[in-house]
């Protein structure tokens, strides 16, 4: 994650350089972690491991069904804490659990929440530890079922699927795929990607709620031939960490993506183009819907003006290529622009920084410029960490070194005061 990279690079970049801020994530949470009776939970235990890893605090507790598939010493030396399970333990810690636990959690995670346990919630039991802490939570309760397609499709557990939403408890629908009983369909547990940003959503402010945004992200390659193209380094980085923080928050979130090699980002609608012109076409198809367009991505200044059908061969004779002009989406979008639109650029430059920005941001018409130093060994291209100033027609801000997903908050944060009259 970029908060270890943060750390892990600071012996090499030497002591002038500030350690970057860890990365806005699930640090210090406290999750009380219910594992069902589903075969599923063996997955369970790579997810407690995620969440100990990025310093969360992991409570489990299992019905009497999970301890079938899967042993409490597992989530024991998983999350470092004790793991409960018995609704009449006698210690002093255990007495009180079904009351305690919750008290002492910021959120309750249910995976794999089975028919069983669905069907306890749904009705309000309490006879097992882990439904009579639900019953006394009053804490956010996510729940990420998994079973079998009939039974997850069976009209009693989508009953109570939907009692459970009404409730106010957020339930991640299950993933499709082979089943462990054979079948193929719907039932599986979710991507832990997607169960993480869902509970990240839970944490977050959202203040974007409403609005919607496109972000363009990643670089964009212009073919000279059927095998070569012009492109740049751009990994899509920046575009990615605004698009996940943007979804947090509450955004509908569109990213208009060049050829990167990122998960597309839970939740948000991903369309994949290849060149600039393509990237132009799309975003201009999109942008009659848009509340706030962020131009993240390292857009080709210039195309190869034909692109040969066969390969060049290495014999012929090509010593010079002609290019052209792409469109400039951004500018395109500054001259059009529709009342109440938000536009948001990048500058990404290797001298003159602030002066760069700012052109761009009247050239462009622009409501804010985002800038940054490519030649930074921790602001430039393909790394975890980014430091920016951002530029409106009133003032300037500069950020300290953050990483990428803190860098989007921040831009984000700005917008939020932009966009509020
Ligand atoms: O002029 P320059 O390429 O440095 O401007 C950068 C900003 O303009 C970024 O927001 C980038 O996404 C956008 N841009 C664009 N279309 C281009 C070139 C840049 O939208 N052809």
């Amino acid at each position: 994650m970029a908060a270890q990279g943060g750390r892990n690079s600071a012996g090499r970049t030497g002591a002038t350089e500030p350690a970057a801020a860890p990365a806005p994530g699930l640090q210090g949470r406290r999750i009380l972690f219910g594992v069902t009776g589903s075969i599923a939970a063996f997955k369970a235990a790579g997810w407690v491991r995620c969440l100990a890893n990025e310093e969360a605090r992991v409570t489990v507790v299992m019905t009497r069904a999970a301890e079938q598939f899967i042993s409490r010493l597992t989530f024991g030396a998983l999350s470092g804490n004790r793991v409960h399970g018995d609704m009449f333990a006698s210690d002093p810690e255990g007495i009180m659990a079904h009351i305690t636990l919750s008290r002492e959690a910021d959120c309750v995670l249910i995976a794999p929440a089975t028919a069983q346990t669905i069907a306890r919630l749904a009705h309000g039991l309490a006879d097992d530890l882990l439904s009579a802490a639900v019953l006394a939570a009053d804490i956010p309760v996510v729940l990420c079922p998994a079973m079998n397609t009939n039974m997850l499709h069976h009209p009693a557990t989508r009953d109570n699927l939907d009692r459970l939403r009404e409730i106010g408890y957020t339930v991640i629908a299950p993933a499709s795929g082979s089943l462990a009983c054979g079948e193929v369909g719907a039932g599986r547990m979710p991507e832990w990607d997607l169960v993480r940003e869902t509970l990240l959503a839970l944490f977050a402010d959202q203040d974007l709620a409403g609005r919607r945004i496109l972000i363009t992200a990643g670089p964009t390659r212009e073919p000279l031939d059927p095998v070569r193209y012009l492109s740049n380094r751009s990994s899509g980085r920046m575009g990615y960490a605004l698009a996940r923080t943007a979804r947090r928050r509450g955004a509908g979130v569109t990213l208009v993506a060049g050829p990167v090699n990122l998960p597309d980002p839970p939740g948000v609608r991903v369309v994949r183009v290849t060149t600039a012109v393509e990237m132009r076409d799309t975003v201009r198809t999109l942008a009659e819907g848009m509340d706030i367009i962020v131009g993240a991505a390292a857009v080709a200044d210039f195309r190869p003006r034909t692109c040969q059908e066969r390969k060049i061969k290495k014999r012929g004779a090509v010593t010079s290529i002609e290019l052209e002009r792409n469109p400039d989406i951004m500018a395109e979008l500054g001259r059009n622009r529709r009342p109440g639109l938000l536009l948001v650029g990048f500058a990404a430059e290797s001298h003159d920084h602030e002066q760069e920005g700012r052109r761009k941001l009247e050239e462009k018409n622009l409501d804010l410029v985002v800038v940054n130093d490519i030649l930074g060994s921790r602001t430039g291209f393909d790394v975890e960490t980014n430091q920016v100033t951002l530029l409106t027609a009133r003032d300037r801000r500069r950020l300290p070194l953050l990483s990428k997903e803190a860098t989007a908050d921040r831009i984000w944060d700005r917008v939020v005061e932009l966009a509020t009259p």
